[in-house]
């Protein structure tokens, strides 16, 4: 009895302790604060080759009350990492400034100076919302939550990469600059801007994941893949997003040499992309080549467009759409009605005939 009442009490003391306020000025305070069940980011800088890191507990709330820098410093990373369940995640409209001119080379994960990668790894839970990220040295942001989570409100604004600099070589400074890596169950990404020179959205595996009322500028486009070995993708919706000025609008991009995988249930709707460079939509199964000898090793069914139309217009020299299916890999009826593509040329549709509802 003595025994179970010291217990109790000594659960009533935690619970008494985390209701606290935690105000995070620099990394040293970070331990402290994030005991506590409401935690104030204010504004500072990060060391060069230091993370921030906040492991929080269940049921937090973070509100940034200011904007968070990181020294420059070539190292692997991540920048930021943010875990618990239940977060209540407010940006307030701050940022989280990359320093990506100090790293970008043209080069992206690809050589060059080592760039911090992802410089955003969310493992939270709950909600995050109205923060602003610029100059990412790389990759953006990767999530892997562990329970339901909506990412809404968001900008990424790397568009001052879109210029060279003098390590580019001419070609734009910013690179692999991908907005959001994606392996993950049940997350929502909404209403949110992304301006960047690689895909807006990459999704690896997972399902459940809906990305709806996004604005994507500048880069590859929205993609599911590259798809790996023993890999699924289901229950994808990419609705109502507006792509502009990128490669590609909307892609399934999966690996020739990958086995054992299945892509299923993908919907798009109501997506509008203008100024498309290369293709409007591309399905391919030959990556890392673009319509080459597809792999028969990844199996994907059901891509439907769905009410209300899709609309894409793609630039002089583009094409309109391409599929490239492995032999039998592509299944089932795919019910393309809600489909508009203009501009360019048709592209190529090989090794699936169960399109319905669009010619090119
Ligand atoms: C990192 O370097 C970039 C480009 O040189 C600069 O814009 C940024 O302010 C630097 N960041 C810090 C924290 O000094
Ligand atoms: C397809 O995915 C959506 C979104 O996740 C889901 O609501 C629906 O039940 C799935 N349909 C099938 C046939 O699995
Ligand atoms: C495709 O969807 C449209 C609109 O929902 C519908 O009218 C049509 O019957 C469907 N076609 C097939 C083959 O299912």
């Amino acid at each position: 009895m003595i025994f179970s009442l010291a217990l109790l009490s000594l659960a009533g003391a935690a619970f008494a302790s985390s209701a606290c306020t935690g105000t995070i000025n620099s990394l040293s305070d970070v331990t402290a604060a994030v005991a506590c069940t409401t935690v104030n980011l204010n504004s500072f800088t990060v060391p060069g080759g230091q993370a921030l890191t906040l492991s929080l507990l269940d049921g937090t709330t973070v509100n940034m009350n200011g904007d968070i820098f990181f020294g420059n410093l070539s190292w692997a990373g991540p920048l930021f990492t943010v875990s618990g369940k239940s977060i209540t995640f407010n940006g307030n409209g701050h940022k989280f400034d990359g320093g990506g001119p100090f790293y970008w080379d043209g080069l992206g994960g690809n050589g060059g100076v080592v760039k911090p990668a992802p410089m955003m790894k969310i493992k939270i839970s709950g909600t995050y919302s109205n923060v602003k990220v610029v100059n990412s040295p790389s990759r953006v942001y990767s999530v892997s939550n562990p329970a339901p989570l909506v990412m809404t409100g968001l900008t990424i604004d790397n568009s001052q990469g879109d210029l060279p600099n003098s390590k580019s070589n001419g070609i734009a400074a910013g690179h692999n600059t991908d907005g959001f890596d994606v392996s993950t169950t049940d997350l929502t990404i909404q209403n949110s801007m992304i301006k960047n020179q690689d895909d807006c959205l990459a999704i690896n595996k997972g399902s459940n994941i809906v990305f709806k009322g996004n604005t994507c500028s500048g880069g590859h486009g929205i993609s599911v893949g590259s798809i790996d070995s023993d890999v699924t993708v289901s229950g994808v919706v990419i609705s109502g997003n507006t792509i502009i000025n990128n490669d590609q609008a909307l892609r399934i991009k999966t690996k020739s040499a990958s086995t054992g995988s299945t892509v299923s249930n993908i919907t798009y709707s109501g997506n509008t992309a203008t100024g498309i460079r290369q293709f409007g939509i591309i399905i391919d199964e030959s990556y890392p080549d673009t319509l080459g000898t597809p792999g028969t090793g990844v199996k994907i069914s059901g891509v439907n467009f769905v009410s209300p139309v899709t609309s894409i217009t793609v630039n002089s020299g583009a094409q309109r759409v391409a599929v490239n299916c492995g032999s039998g890999a592509c299944t089932g009826t795919w019910n393309w009605s809600n489909l508009k593509v203009s501009g360019g040329t048709a592209g190529p549709i090989t090794g699936f005939s169960g399109i319905s509802g669009f010619s090119q």
